[in-house]
């Protein structure tokens, strides 16, 4: 297969790659660091594949020197990380802990040496188990403890870190955590996802203040909101598209960037749409203007009306919309399992665009893929499907951005292999090799692919 030619971004548009706290840092236990969910949940067993934790991951903590080292030689503008919460408050809310403060110190000033922008997620899933015992974000209390964390990281951090996210992806702390079950706290309840997605965006709006007041400027949030198709224009596959757009998208994107609840969420939830968690102030909260929002694109869903389970008024056990995925695409997958179809990208950017006239600028702030890595004799890894995904993807920003759709930049997920949650290792989305035995970090094709195209478009532009 041969390599992909390279796309052509705008100038000012910026690279960079992207990492999670949990999935790769390790020293669950170091330094003063307290749990999190995801402790609990992957200590406990039948959770993660193969009872995979991420006790080690692929020890950032110990070699971040190295790993900024292998961003360097990428060449990136920005990189995004996130910051676990339970290192810097141990018990979520109470008694700061000095040596987590300086490990995100010491990697800030790390980048920044190397001419890194660091942009910092504020919680990318790994809740302190101590907030989690006390109700997690099924109670308004974590959204407070949420700012009070938000304020600590921008005193301390804000005079060098460039951009701010408060959440990656609510939907999946939500609804994978407190409905499906498949993610830390693996909760299967109705209330309390629909609760807990309440007070995420609370959690959001309030962090946003926090983040202002300490003289933030570049602020934001990451959304996985979907591009949702519909089986068939059947009425029933239409309904359940709209049920599913108000599940993916629209709990998010209405209060966010229209001031206002989603349409259809009576349809969807039946009795629990309009909750008793909801405060009367909480749609100005929640909808103070953003700087960007960031995406996170991997592939398209396509949605047929599927039976009810036997209604329960109120859906206690899980969240039920009456809908099935169906997978009309008939291209690849990837190891995931998801199918590539980077059209639906600039399909969801220009919809979003068209949509909503307040949105803000946008960033990809994930996109990759997982894919069958193997360290050939070589000691090398070929993996031409990932830079041929990563070139494809790119592509179909550049065309949302020629049709008018304001993009600003690109984060590749991953920087390194890492802990894929309830997958554990298996799923390979790093542009560099780990190997889990001896946390030996090796560059693949796609690596040097990246960094190739990102020379070529300073060059060009
Ligand atoms: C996203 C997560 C990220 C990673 C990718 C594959 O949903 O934000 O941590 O696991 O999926």
């Amino acid at each position: 297969m041969s390599r992909p030619a390279f796309p052509a971004l705008p100038p000012g548009f910026r690279f960079g790659a992207a990492t999670a706290a949990y999935q790769i840092e390790g020293a669950h236990d170091e330094d003063g660091r307290g749990p999190s969910i995801w402790d609990t949940f992957s200590h406990t067993p039948g959770r993660t594949l193969g009872g995979a934790t991420g006790d080690t991951a692929t020890d950032h903590y110990h070699r971040y020197r190295e790993d900024v080292a292998l961003l360097s030689g990428l060449g990136v503008d920005t990189y995004r990380f996130s910051i676990a919460w339970s290192r810097l408050l141990p018990e979520g809310t109470g008694p700061v802990n000095a040596k987590g403060l300086d490990f995100y110190d010491r990697l800030i000033d790390e980048l920044l040496a190397a001419g890194i922008a660091p942009a910092v997620t504020l919680y990318h899933w790994d809740l302190p188990q101590p907030l989690e015992d006390r109700g997690g974000w099924r109670v308004r209390d974590t959204a407070e403890a949420f700012a009070a964390y938000a304020t600590l990281a921008a005193e301390r951090y804000g005079d060098r870190v460039q951009r701010w996210i408060t959440l990656n992806e609510p939907y999946c702390s939500a609804f994978v955590g407190y409905a499906e079950g498949r993610h830390a706290p693996g909760a299967q309840e109705g209330r309390g996802a629909l609760a807990a997605a309440h007070h995420l965006l609370v959690g959001h709006g309030l962090a946003v203040r926090a983040l202002r007041a300490a003289g933030a400027r570049d602020v934001g949030i990451t959304l996985n909101l979907d591009r949702v198709h519909a089986a068939s224009d059947r009425p029933d596959d239409r309904a359940a598209h709209r049920r599913a757009e108000t599940l993916h998208n629209d709990i998010w994107a209405e209060p966010l960037f229209a001031g206002r609840y989603p349409a259809y969420e009576a349809e969807t939830w039946a009795c629990l749409a309009d909750g008793p968690w909801r405060g009367r102030d909480d749609l100005t909260v929640i909808g103070a203007p953003l700087d960007f929002v960031g995406l996170n694109y991997y592939r398209p869903i396509c949605v047929t009306a599927a039976p009810h389970r036997e209604p329960d008024p109120e859906q206690r056990t899980a969240v039920d919309i009456g809908v099935a995925e169906v997978d009309p695409y008939g291209t690849r997958h990837t190891t995931m399992g998801w199918p590539v179809v980077p059209s639906a990208l600039t399909e969801l950017l220009g919809r979003l665009h068209a949509r909503y006239p307040r949105l803000p600028p946008i960033w990809i702030t994930e996109n990759g893929s997982a894919e069958a890595d193997t360290l050939t004799s070589d000691g090398q890894v070929h993996d031409p499907d990932r830079t041929h995904y990563l070139a494809d993807h790119l592509r179909a920003v550049a065309d949302a951005i020629d049709s008018g759709v304001d993009v600003r930049g690109y984060y590749l997920w991953s920087l390194l292999d890492n802990f894929e949650w309830a997958r554990g290792y298996d799923q390979r989305f790093g542009l560099v090799h780990v190997d889990y035995d001896t946390r030996t970090r090796t560059p693949k094709d796609s690596y040097h692919w990246y960094r190739d195209l990102i020379v070529a478009h300073r060059a060009r532009t």
